[in-house]
């Protein structure tokens, strides 16, 4: 049967114990990470979440009950051992901090038994995803996943602790909320009370926190759960975590300072990154025409080169259609990559086209200087030198170049721009380029709705400036909002806040929603605008994506202790699952016949 703690106390965490311990009786608990018997001498490497620690049983020492019951340990069975610290008698293990130690054990207690599991619990694991994620208890287990979790817990109680310093107040926001549609899909939360009546899970806590500041707490934060119902990618999760706040009497120059600061002090923290400030920042205009996105990776070149002034009046169709339809044509130059082959060339032509693309045009500047194109026949020689010169082509270059509207120009080179940075070797993984890109548009147009919609949320304030366009032109209006970037990837978000009712209103208005909607999903926010409202904004983190970049994680999966995989399923528990008739019932819920299937989940 297995033993008990009655009495007995771990004295240190495996690594706990160094050098310093010799001579000194301790005791240790923890998991079996491997077990030798060596003719008399038994080692056991006891793992706990701070590291190994090598434990030998002599029968001399341990008497002979002990050695037949460190005998019979097996991978996983969790024991404690009490023991003399020795200086180690064989070889040193450099890749141990406790590598030129040993406990010699006195006594021990199995604790648990366990049987053989289905991967071996081991850093950088073969094992395939999907069985890691079914078994994602023992999967945790694992010494380089619990590096990453112990990082992020450590991330998020540095930001706690920052912001407590800062005067900034936790507090929590519901849960269970008014579906308020705008923006991603919500989840739904039947009402057994309210038959036919559903809560939504909050996409982010934004109007309670726009409420807390009408409230007068000044200055918020929480650690908030977020639901969104979205397709997800290897940096989204159906349900995430933010580290979201809000700012009362503050400008944009107020929120940036301030969590300028805050990123300072994390990642001095955490993984002992100088982060140099100010941050550097960059509006969103020229993000998109420098680097085809709003979220730019700055840790290297190859930027986009608009060269419609220099295609427009040449022989080549696509371009010029392309133009005449109001579009640009634009191009990237990799460098050094002219000798591509015709087959790598095809496989980007595949790829932009996945990212909305008709096509991808090309020149390969060969080392002799003659060029391969796709399209030199429709060019004559001075169009194509002078396409050649103002993307700055030398021998052995390969200019890629996309013709149509220029949202998809974007998109597409955008991608490919990374695509090929990552191919070239050209992005260096030590290094962390934080961005803030500002001045946002307000709006956007949705070419399927055919109206405008808010670019950030319907609450972000108009650049005062700008606000004279809202009717002429409200595409020309630029908002108050901004994004922190990381290496490519959208760290967080915000934007100061309509506080006047009458710009709110216009808001709605150009949104296309009526008074009467507006009213009905946000009739609270509103008439709380009325009590005396404080100029207020805000920001939140995704602490998942910060948590997988500062440990160098491939997707937020690995940051999160219990996540979901691509189909929103949980492949340990199962979730979503059917539930009982009775459940139903009782909810007034019926399903409609073949939406109840479940779906196999894969991890991609
Ligand atoms: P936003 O929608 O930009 O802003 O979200 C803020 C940050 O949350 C993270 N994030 C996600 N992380 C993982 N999985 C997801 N599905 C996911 N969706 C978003 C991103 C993003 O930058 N209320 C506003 C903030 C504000 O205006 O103050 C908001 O939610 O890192
Ligand atoms: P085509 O005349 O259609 O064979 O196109 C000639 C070249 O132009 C091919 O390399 C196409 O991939 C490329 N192409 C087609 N449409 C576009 C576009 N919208 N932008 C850039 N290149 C394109």
């Amino acid at each position: 049967m297995a033993e008990s703690m009655q009495g007995l106390h771990r004295s240190h965490r495996c690594t706990e114990v160094s050098g310093a311990n010799i001579g000194e009786t301790v005791t240790v608990m923890g998991w079996v990470a491997k077990q030798r018997n060596k003719g008399g001498i038994i080692f056991v490497d006891l793992r706990d979440r701070s590291g190994v620690l090598q434990i030998i049983f002599e029968e001399d020492k341990c008497g002979n009950e002990a050695f037949e019951k460190a005998n019979r340990l097996r991978s996983e069975f969790v024991i404690a051992v009490t023991g003399e610290v020795t200086k180690r008698a064989g070889a040193v293990n450099e890749n141990l901090a406790t590598g030129d130690i040993e406990v010699v054990a006195k006594s021990i207690r199995i604790l648990s038994e366990s049987e053989t599991p289905p991967f071996p619990v081991e850093e950088n694991s073969k094992t395939k995803e999907e069985i890691r994620l079914k078994y994602r208890y023992l999967d945790l287990r694992r010494p380089d996943l619990q590096k990453k979790i112990m990082l992020r817990s450590k991330i998020a109680s540095e930001m706690r602790s920052f912001m407590s310093k800062e005067g900034f107040l936790e507090i929590e926001t519901p849960i269970l909320n008014k579906s308020t549609p705008e923006g991603a899909r919500d989840y739904l939360v039947p009402s057994r009370v309210h038959p036919g009546n559903f809560y939504a899970l909050p996409q982010s806590p934004q109007i309670f926190k726009q409420l807390l500041m009408c409230s007068g707490f000044d200055r918020y934060f929480q650690i908030a759960k977020c639901f969104r119902d979205e397709d997800l990618r290897a940096d989204r999760q159906p349900e995430f975590t933010q580290v979201d706040m809000e700012l009362s009497f503050v400008d944009v120059e107020d929120v940036l300072e301030v969590n300028e600061r805050l990123i300072k002090h994390v990642c001095k923290e955490s993984i002992g990154l100088d982060v140099t400030l100010p941050l550097p920042r960059m509006k969103w205009i020229d993000a998109m025409n420098r680097y085809g996105s709003d979220k730019p990776d700055t840790r290297f070149g190859m930027e986009l080169c608009d060269v419609s002034e220099v295609v427009k009046g040449c022989g080549f169709g696509v371009f010029t259609s392309a133009l005449e339809a109001g579009g640009s044509v634009r191009g990237i130059n990799a460098k050094g990559q002219g000798a591509m082959p015709r087959k790598k060339i095809d496989a980007l032509v595949d790829f932009a086209k996945g990212y909305g693309a008709k096509g991808l045009a090309y020149i390969a500047i060969q080392e002799d200087g003659t060029c391969k194109s796709s399209f030199a026949k429709f060019m004559t020689e001075d169009e194509m030198k002078a396409l050649v010169a103002a993307m700055d082509g030398e021998n052995g270059d390969l200019l890629l170049f996309a013709a149509d509207k220029t949202t998809i120009v974007w998109n597409v080179l955008g991608a490919l721009r990374i695509e090929l940075g990552k191919q070239m070797g050209l992005i260096d993984e030590n290094q962390f380029n934080f961005l803030w890109v500002v001045e946002f548009p307000l709006l956007e147009w949705s070419e399927e709705e055919n109206r405008f919609k808010a670019m950030h949320h319907p609450f972000t304030m108009p650049m005062e400036e700008d606000w004279q366009y809202i009717d002429s032109d409200p595409g020309r209006v630029r908002a108050k909002a901004y994004d922190i970037v990381l290496n490519g990837v959208e760290l967080g978000g915000g934007s100061v806040r309509i506080h006047q009712n009458d710009i709110q209103s216009k808001m709605f208005e150009v949104l296309g929603l009526s008074k009467e909607v507006a009213e009905e999903r946000f009739g609270f926010l509103l008439s709380a605008f009325k009590y005396g409202v404080p100029p207020h904004a805000g920001l939140a983190y995704g602490l998942d994506r910060l948590a997988m970049l500062l440990t160098h994680a491939d997707s937020i999966r690995e940051v999160i202790a219990f996540p979901k995989v691509k189909d929103a399923s949980c492949l340990m528990s199962e979730a979503p699952n059917v539930v009982d008739e009775e459940q139903l019932k009782e909810l007034g819920i019926a399903i409609v016949a073949g939406q109840s299937e479940e779906a196999e989940g894969s991890a991609e």
